[in-house]
């Protein structure tokens, strides 16, 4: 393939609340959902009304679904739709539709991103993150699903895109060539960009923990392979300790005001732990946070307790751990020392077996997605006969997420 040279390798995953898609230092992040349109009056007297400043096209975007032959809101967007559909449910693709439409989403949004510095998307490169239980029959039909989808053009496989900005009623259409599409299993993306970094191309046995919002995953990879039997995902995550923090909160104020979970979420990667409940005054939840998440990793060591001792009967040993996602900010230190405790490290074993993206000089909420765009680069490499580039580094973050208030 005589243009691969051109080829831009993209990581994306679609996660149970928030997709995620990146290309070289950037990275877009969006609610995983899709929601009906409002009626054409409707969203003209929505627009006229509208008196948010925020009028990126993160917070505000339509995608036209050629399938339905209608507009679908994405992300924040989906504010005003009547009807929601999560692009997951329980980890899985909910339908080809919307799973498709969250990848126009992404890449479109990250093409606005690029087309800011005069570097617009021409041709892509996929890497896709996916749960160990999708199997892969399904995630051929997917990638079957998406290539029926494509338009010809002298040979070339388009991808056609045609988005609206809800705030703003621009309507745009965008065509990226898509020159491949690779997947590996959501977890191991993490685990590539430490084989990538840390250990310099060389194999490690590696347990990877991801504890995001609405469920947390578990996935060793021996001799650079997934053990999927012994990957799971469990319906815990932050959610399981913002909801406790909010329904508490309610009992305070006897039953009068509810925080709704979402606001606990959002102040927690702000580092505020402080909240105005009207009638009852300021709320400080830090202890409660704190013990909530020491309840929750030691659930966590627990199971992963026992796969140790599964993988030992084996034969196998576990060289490093490494927890990601946006629950390792809350969760990291305890799990930490619960495995130091099961395995009696001493202080700086533990230091050095268990991996801190932040310590790679990445957040470890994307380090996943980080690792699919590597996995895209790896192919892009392979293709031209050159050795990858292993380096990365996140600078541009863009999020469909409403300011705290
Ligand atoms: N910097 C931060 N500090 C503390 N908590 C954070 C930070 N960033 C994100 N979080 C929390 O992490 C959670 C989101 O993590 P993540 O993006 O990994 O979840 P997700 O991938 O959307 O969920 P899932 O994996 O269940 O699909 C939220 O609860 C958020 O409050
Ligand atoms: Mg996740």
């Amino acid at each position: 393939m005589s243009d691969m040279k051109f080829c831009i390798p993209v990581g994306g995953e679609l996660g149970t609340s928030t997709s995620k898609f990146c290309c070289d230092d950037k990275i877009v992040v969006f609610s995983s959902v899709v929601g009906s349109p409002l009626s054409e009056s409707m969203e003209k007297s929505w627009r006229l009304m509208n008196r948010s400043p925020d009028k990126r096209w993160i917070r505000n975007l339509a995608v036209f679904d050629e399938s339905r032959n209608s507009w679908r809101y994405v992300g924040a967007m989906t504010r005003n739709s009547e009807k929601l559909n999560w692009f997951t449910h329980k980890g899985l693709i909910r339908n080809f539709e919307d799973a498709f439409l969250a990848i126009k989403a992404g890449l479109f949004l990250l093409n606005v991103e690029r087309e800011k510095e005069g570097k617009p998307m021409k041709n892509v490169g996929l890497g896709f993150g996916i749960t160990v239980r999708h199997g892969e029959n399904i995630l051929e039909k997917f990638f079957s699903y998406i290539k029926e989808r494509l338009v010809d053009r002298n040979g070339h496989k388009m991808l056609q895109i045609k988005a609206k900005n809800v705030a703003t009623d621009e309507i745009k259409d965008v065509e990226i060539q898509l020159d491949f599409s690779v997947m590996q299993y959501q977890a191991y993306g993490a685990y590539m960009a430490i084989l990538f970094s840390k250990y310099n191309m060389n194999v490690y046995n590696t347990y990877v923990i991801d504890i995001g919002h609405g469920t947390w995953i578990k996935l060793p990879i021996i001799n650079n392979e997934a053990d999927i039997n012994l990957s799971d995902s469990v319906a815990e995550g932050m959610y399981t300790i913002t909801k406790n923090i909010s329904e508490i909160i309610f009992e305070t104020s006897e039953q009068k005001f509810k925080i709704p979970e979402q606001r606990v979420m959002e102040r927690l990667p702000l580092k505020e732990y402080k909240i105005d409940v009207p009638g009852v005054g300021v709320y400080d939840f830090s202890k409660l946070l704190e013990q909530e998440s020491r309840d929750m990793a030691h659930r966590i060591v627990e199971k992963i307790s026992s796969d140790i001792v599964t993988l030992s009967n084996r034969g196998e040993t576990i060289d490093y751990f490494t927890v990601i996602g946006g629950g390792a900010h809350s969760l990291f230190d305890t799990i930490k020392e619960e495995l130091g405790t099961f395995y009696g490290w001493s202080k700086e074993t533990a230091n050095e077996r268990v991996i801190n993206p932040a310590t790679l000089g990445v957040d470890p909420r994307f380090i996943n997605c980080v690792g699919f765009m590597l996995l895209a680069r790896d192919q892009v490499a392979l293709e031209l006969g050159k050795d990858v580039d292993p380096s990365f580094k996140i600078n541009h973050v863009t999020s469909d997420a409403g300011e705290a208030t």
